[in-house]
């Protein structure tokens, strides 16, 4: 009995000590991207961190990996489900098989810049879709900007003809795909971290990017020829596994939330702000022309790339590509 009260009590400090321990250790949250430190969203990882162990001290680590250095774009979401990250922000084309009306952002030239984003994103239907992933387990976070996508290649494209036969390397996007199967582009959908050795090898002839990667990835010192094309948004979702989320203590979850809602708007002001000053700072290191394109020319490129919207209704739903048309004149 004496005995059996000893191992009794020796039981209750063992789990009394443990959970103790456990209590006091900081929340450990992995946020993993690819892109470089220097991108938008690479500085808003870093600022969360900042700002989140700065504000929460002793009670949150946040351990950031750029560069697909843990995971890549199609990696991240498995690994978020599996708890092998807490955190990520992938651009949203990955998401598609958790959520198909995201698509909506990849239809081309459905949004006229980066305001009329903002507006349907703040909507019903933009905040619809950040909680569209809630049942795969997958919880929204925010909106962070890329910025508009431009083409660069190794000759220049004026014109959908001019691009015809050349092989194209895309976002793993069935829309983008599609798009550039009507003029003749072979896609090839690698991912982000070859991207520049697939220019560099000649593997592929063009791409299609947000000036922050072009620049940040030295895709300027591979490619001569840069269209301002502005035909798709590369738009990111931040990202957190549901349960992990929900279960954060009562005192941390509110200022992590607070935290990435000031941290959305010191990106998303950098990614506007980038997308003005970096082709002009990457033509102060490197040889390159920006193609401005003529209104005949964006009729062409416009011609040839909607016709995917019709494709794609029944995917993403009337309803949803509605209410991102109607965002166009919604009140500013
Ligand atoms: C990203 O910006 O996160 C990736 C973009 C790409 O894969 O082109």
């Amino acid at each position: 009995m004496t005995r059996f009260l000893l191992l009794l009590l020796l039981g209750f400090f063992v789990v009394g000590s443990g959970s103790r321990a456990e209590a006091s250790d900081p929340i450990v949250i992995r946020f993993s991207h690819v892109v470089s430190e220097q991108a938008p969203k690479g500085v808003g990882a870093l600022r969360f961190k900042e700002l989140a162990e700065a504000r929460l001290p002793g009670r949150v680590q946040v351990e950031v990996y750029p560069s697909s250095r843990k995971f890549t774009d199609e990696e991240v979401v498995p690994a978020l489900l599996f708890g092998d990250v807490e955190l990520a922000a992938p651009s949203m084309v990955i998401l598609r098989g958790y959520a198909p009306a995201l698509q909506v952002y990849e239809l081309p030239f459905l949004f006229k810049d980066v305001a009329h984003i903002r507006r349907f994103q703040a909507g019903p239907t933009g905040q619809m879709l950040l909680n569209s992933m809630l049942p795969r387990g997958i919880r929204g976070l925010g909106y962070w900007d890329g910025g508009m996508r431009v083409l660069s290649a190794n000759k220049p494209l004026h014109s959908p003809a001019d691009a015809s036969g050349l092989m194209f390397r895309t976002e793993s996007s069935q829309i983008f795909q599609r798009a550039y199967d009507r003029i003749g582009v072979v896609t090839l959908p690698l991912p982000f971290r070859l991207l520049a050795d697939a220019i560099r090898d000649g593997l592929v002839d063009g791409q299609e990017n947000s000036w922050p990667n072009i620049y940040t990835r030295g895709i300027h010192k591979l490619h001569r020829y840069y269209t301002p094309l502005h035909h798709t948004f590369l738009g990111y979702m931040v990202i957190a596994n549901d349960d992990f989320w929900t279960r954060l203590p009562a005192d941390v979850r509110p200022v992590l939330e607070e935290i990435l809602a000031e941290v959305t708007r010191e990106v998303n002001e950098l990614a506007r702000q980038e997308a003005e000053t970096l082709a002009q700072k990457a033509a102060s290191e490197a040889e390159i022309e920006v193609l401005p394109l003529n209104e005949n020319e964006l009729a062409e490129w416009r011609s040839a790339f909607t016709p995917v919207w019709r494709e794609f209704e029944p995917v993403i739903g009337a309803d949803v590509i509605e209410a991102a048309v109607a965002a166009e004149g919604a009140a500013r």
